[in-house]
Order: structure tokens, then C-alpha cells, then sequence
């Protein structure tokens, strides 16, 4: 049975949040001089001399109807990657506990379990990307606080299938962090509509990718309101700043242009997906969920410098086992894929 008080760490547990000045004051008021700001104004506009909520309320509320969830259920971070070190912070005694993840993947969970002191166990996806349900499990230790699955997931483009999912979140005692930062690029719903069923389930999601303000470091992560309260709890106060509040509540009034941009870049996707393979130095373009393509070819290093040469900038992911001889390629504008096929087509090994 999960019990999130047998694997937070102790410290968090018995520490207290910092409480800011607008924490401690609630009430009208006309004279702000608790918080040391500037009260002559800000070189940089409007409010920018004051601090931002630092509980993202009317965010939080804007981003709760969208989503179907409650605004308690909603972390905010200065990009998904700030949730993904606070739940280390939140759960991992460094030098003792242990995360899992599922390689080749985001490349920050390794990251951050290294700043933070956390043994890393990886047991890599199989040949099609899938996650190996029973090998997970085996490898599941008493010190095992987290287990970070990526769907879709970058780099392969491939959503993780929902059975084996569900079977992890049954058996293990710890945190499983879904990572959907693709999600809004894919036909299967996001696993936020089962949070109420599982109490050790962790979602992650960005306003990087599909909403694309990946300038502006916005990442949610949706959860239990006990796990939500904890990294609210760690979190610095003021980590969404003002102007990306404001932004992202303006843009967050604009989904259908979101639906735009989200059906023009699959159909982009889905061009490259028929036209890649027809080129000779591709051997295999792999099915995607997400705003990019995992592309096998005969000369990968030949063919990423021979493309930084024509100005093209894709990854290079040949080096990352499980990846050998692919390039991950991101969507481009309609004008910019055809020129990355045109180039492609004019690489000769
Ligand atoms: C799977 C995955 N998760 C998280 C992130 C980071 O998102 P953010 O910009 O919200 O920090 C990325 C960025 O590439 C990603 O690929």
C-alpha cells in the first residue's frame, strides 16, 4: 500500500515553508512597504516592481478548468524541470535512495539525480521502446522513491502503453512520474484524468512544446493534493515570475489556436513521416506521438555535419544506446522541412 509519509524525506516533512510578506498580510491595504520592493516602479513596467503571488492563483484556477482537475491538484515550476529536481528534493535522501528510470530518455532525470545524491537504476526500454514491465519490478529496491516514465518519450517519439503503466502503479510503493511533456502532440488521453485513482501517480506537462513558450519556463506537475501540498511546501516562492504568469493566464484564453498549431504541426509530421523513407539514407523513421521524429540513417555523424553545414541544426542522438544511427528531428515550418528534404536528399555517403 502507498503511503506517501513512509517516503517523503523527514526533513521535508518536519520543515516548515518560508512564508513571504503577502503570507503573512491578507486584507485590503493601499501602502505595500512589508516586502522591501521598489515603490517608485519598475525600469521594466507595469507591477514589475512587486512580487508575483507566489501560489499562482488565478493560474493555477485558469489551468484547473482547462484540464479538468482541481486547482489543489496543480504544481507550477519554473519549467517541468524544476518539478522533476523538487520531487527528488521531496523524496530522496541523497547517498541513500534510488530512482529508476527507463533509457533512451530525458536526459534530466539522470541529471538530477546526480546533483541531488541519487543512485540512478536504468533498465533500458526494448527494441520497439516499450517498457519491460517484469524487469522493472525486479529491479525495484526498498530504497527505490521514484520511477520516471517518459510518454511519449524523447527521444524515440513513442507513447508507453497504458497496461504496463497501470501494472507499475499497482505494484510499486513510490512516486511514478509520468513525464508527458509531448502529450498534447499524441492521440491518447493524458493519465491526469486518473489521478483520483492513483495516489502515487505523478504527471508531468509543459507549456514548452504545444503552447510554445518554452522562453517563458512553465511546467506543471499534477498530483494528489497531499504531494502537490509537499513541493508547494520546497518550492523557492516566487519561482513562476510575473511576466510568465500573466502571459501564460493571456495565453491559456486561446485554445483553439493552440488546436491550430498542434493539428499543423502532426500534419508536418506526418508528411515527413512518408516522404523520409523514400530518401536513401534513411533506413527507418520511427512512429511518433510527439513534435519530433526519431530517424535511423546509414551515416548519422556524416549526415549531421554535412547538415550544420547547410545551416540545419537536428540532435544528434547516434552516441545514446538504444539510439545508434538515428538523428532526432524536430517539426519545423512547413518551408524549413522541405528544406531539411531537400538537403537530406543531397547527402550522398
Ligand atoms: C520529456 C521532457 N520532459 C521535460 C522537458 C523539459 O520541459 P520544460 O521546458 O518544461 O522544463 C523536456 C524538454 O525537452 C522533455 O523533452
Amino acid at each position: 500500500m502507498f503511503n506517501l509519509e513512509k517516503i517523503v524525506r523527514p526533513n521535508v516533512l518536519k520543515m516548515k515553508a518560508y512564508s513571504s510578506a503577502r503570507d503573512e498580510f491578507k486584507g485590503a491595504a493601499s501602502v505595500f512597504i512589508d516586502a522591501n520592493e521598489n515603490n517608485l516602479g519598475s525600469l521594466a513596467g507595469d507591477n514589475y516592481n512587486r512580487y508575483p503571488d507566489p501560489h499562482q492563483k488565478k493560474l493555477k484556477a485558469s489551468i484547473a478548468e482547462i484540464k479538468g482537475v482541481r486547482p489543489s491538484q496543480i504544481f507550477l515550476g519554473n519549467g517541468s524541470d524544476e518539478a522533476i529536481d523538487l520531487l527528488f528534493r521531496m523524496v530522496c535522501r541523497p547517498g541513500q535512495d534510488s530512482m529508476l528510470h527507463l533509457p533512451p530518455t530525458y536526459g534530466m532525470y539522470e541529471v538530477s539525480a546526480n546533483l541531488n545524491e541519487v543512485k540512478l537504476d536504468a533498465v533500458q526500454l526494448t527494441v520497439d521502446y516499450q517498457v519491460p514491465v517484469q524487469e522493472v519490478l525486479e529491479q525495484v529496491k526498498p530504497t527505490t522513491k521514484l520511477i520516471f516514465i517518459c510518454t511519449p518519450n524523447n527521444p524515440t517519439g513513442n507513447s508507453i502503453e497504458r497496461e504496463s503503466i497501470e501494472t507499475i502503479l499497482l505494484s510499486f510503493e513510490g512516486l511514478v512520474v509520468l513525464d508527458e511533456a509531448y502529450i498534447d502532440f499524441a492521440n491518447s488521453p493524458s493519465w491526469i484524468s486518473r489521478l483520483d485513482e492513483f495516489p502515487n501517480l505523478v504527471v508531468l506537462q509543459t507549456f514548452s512544446k504545444a503552447w510554445g513558450m518554452a522562453g517563458l519556463r512553465l511546467g506543471m506537475a499534477y498530483a494528489s493534493e497531499e504531494v502537490i501540498s509537499l513541493m508547494d511546501k520546497i518550492k523557492p516562492p516566487y519561482n513562476i515570475n510575473q511576466a510568465t504568469q500573466e502571459l501564460a493566464l493571456k495565453s491559456l484564453q486561446q485554445t483553439e489556436q493552440l488546436a491550430y498549431m498542434v493539428e499543423e504541426i502532426v500534419q508536418e509530421r506526418e508528411m515527413l513521416v512518408q516522404a523520409l523513407p523514400t530518401l536513401k539514407t534513411v533506413e527507418k523513421v520511427y512512429p511518433s506521438d510527439a513534435n519530433f521524429l526519431l530517424v535511423k540513417v546509414k551515416d548519422a555523424n556524416g549526415l549531421y555535419n554535412y547538415l550544420l553545414e547547410k545551416g540545419i541544426v537536428v540532435r544528434n542522438r547516434s552516441g545514446l544506446p538504444g539510439c545508434e544511427g538515428c538523428l532526432r528531428i524536430s517539426v519545423g515550418t512547413t518551408e524549413e522541412n522541405q528544406q531539411l528534404f531537400q538537403a537530406m536528399a543531397n547527402f550522398s555517403i
